[in-house]
């Protein structure tokens, strides 16, 4: 299964082709880079090995792994010292979203006269940064989930507004991609069922996403279709190299498709991370049903579409049923009780969802009263 894809990014598809990783630095012109990576990877020899085959090749290379599981901006803040005090000519972002939006940030912003803050996600904010003065990236994810390896913004907190702000800039998309199994297989039963959902939690909002994008759609069905075939495997035995391979590729195909918007999974578990601090995939996992039911008006036509694409019932229920069976199968929990500790701030929870950019392309426009409905559901295990 190896390939070389250039939509929508130059993508190297297959297993081992992380020893591909200093021609492809040296045919970007990097010869000194940073590797940035979080600080449990740092310790394992995986990064030793990629650092060693980099010196080997003659690259000069440093690693930073000051990245916490939801980067902050001092993280950033110190990835750039590092770049800067290294003179690095490029970025190796290793790692799951974390180090990748990381990797990404400190790329973007280390030789600009704006901050990172300047380019939070709003308007043509991007255009403060200069797009010639980016570095280059090359970005090796160790997740199959995020699929941040093939996207065009960074997720990080600001720690004085006890915020995630989202950083975007259009040339902020990694230039080459190495999708490697290989990388992967070190990854828990029990994570790589919650990155493998949000992957399909990707390519089903992005599905549903009222917003008009054809491509994009069709992207996401097959990125539906990839995880029905190869996530179950994935989760039973972590060294099948085909399924790795075929998740990181749905992975990547949901982040691909979401430029056409998410929805609402993502507007409550975003709010439902933060304030409680649980697992994204996780959250996404169990919201998935009660946000499909609460939708079902609006989708129950195109969730036909798919059903029939998976060769399940071309209906609604069918879907439904796949989705309940998956979860099942792979270990997820059926309500929310057993990732938050009360629903106590759940009122919180749905304005805070409302105001997510998320909400804005479900296909019901939500109140906060609905969203904390939706999780009360969740939370209680009704469907
Ligand atoms: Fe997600």
């Amino acid at each position: 299964m190896n390939a070389n894809w250039n939509y929508p990014t130059a993508i190297r598809v297959g297993a081992g082709r992380v020893n591909e990783l200093p021609d492809l630095c040296f045919e970007k012109g990097i010869k000194n880079p940073l590797l940035v990576t979080d600080t449990g990877l740092a310790a394992l020899p995986m990064v030793k090995e990629i650092q060693a085959l980099c010196e080997l090749a003659g690259l000069s290379i440093a690693v930073f792994s000051q990245v916490k599981s939801n980067p902050t901006g001092t993280n950033v803040e110190e990835g750039v010292d590092a770049y800067r005090f290294g003179q690095h000519d490029g970025v190796i972002a290793l790692g799951g979203g974390s180090a990748l939006d990381v990797g990404k940030s400190i790329a973007v912003v280390a030789q600009q006269e704006c901050t990172l803050w300047d380019l939070e996600d709003e308007g043509d904010n991007w255009q403060r940064a200069e797009a010639s003065k980016i570095a280059p990236v090359v970005a090796l994810p160790t997740t199959a989930g995020t699929g941040s390896e093939v996207g065009r913004a960074a997720v990080i907190v600001r720690e004085q507004q006890q915020r995630k702000v989202i950083i975007f800039h259009p040339n902020m998309m990694p230039g080459s991609v190495i999708l490697d199994p290989e990388l992967t297989t070190g990854l828990s039963a029990k994570l790589t069922a919650a990155t493998g959902m949000d992957a399909l939690s990707h390519n089903l909002e992005a599905y549903c996403s009222p917003f008009y994008h054809p491509m994009a759609q069709g992207i996401a069905i097959e990125g539906v279709r990839l995880v029905k075939n190869h996530l179950p495997a994935a989760v039973a035995d972590g060294f099948n190299l085909e399924a790795r391979t075929q998740m990181l590729v749905a992975s990547s195909m949901g982040a691909t498709a979401f430029q056409r918007g998410l929805g609402a999974m993502h507007a409550l578990a975003h709010p439902l991370g933060a304030v409680y601090d649980a697992h994204h995939g996780m959250l996404n996992a169990v919201l998935m049903p009660y946000v499909l039911m609460a939708n079902y008006s609006a989708i129950n036509e195109s969730a036909a579409r798919l059903a029939s694409y998976l060769e399940l019932e071309a209906d609604f229920d069918a879907l439904m049923q796949w989705v309940l069976d998956l979860r099942h199968r792979i270990g997820i929990p059926h309500a929310l009780d057993a990732l938050i500790s009360d629903g106590e701030r759940l009122d919180e929870i749905g304005e805070m969802a409302v105001l997510d950019s998320s909400s804005m392309t479900n296909p019901i426009q939500y109140s906060a009263e609905d969203y904390a409905g939706i999780a009360r559901n969740a939370l209680n295990g009704v469907l």
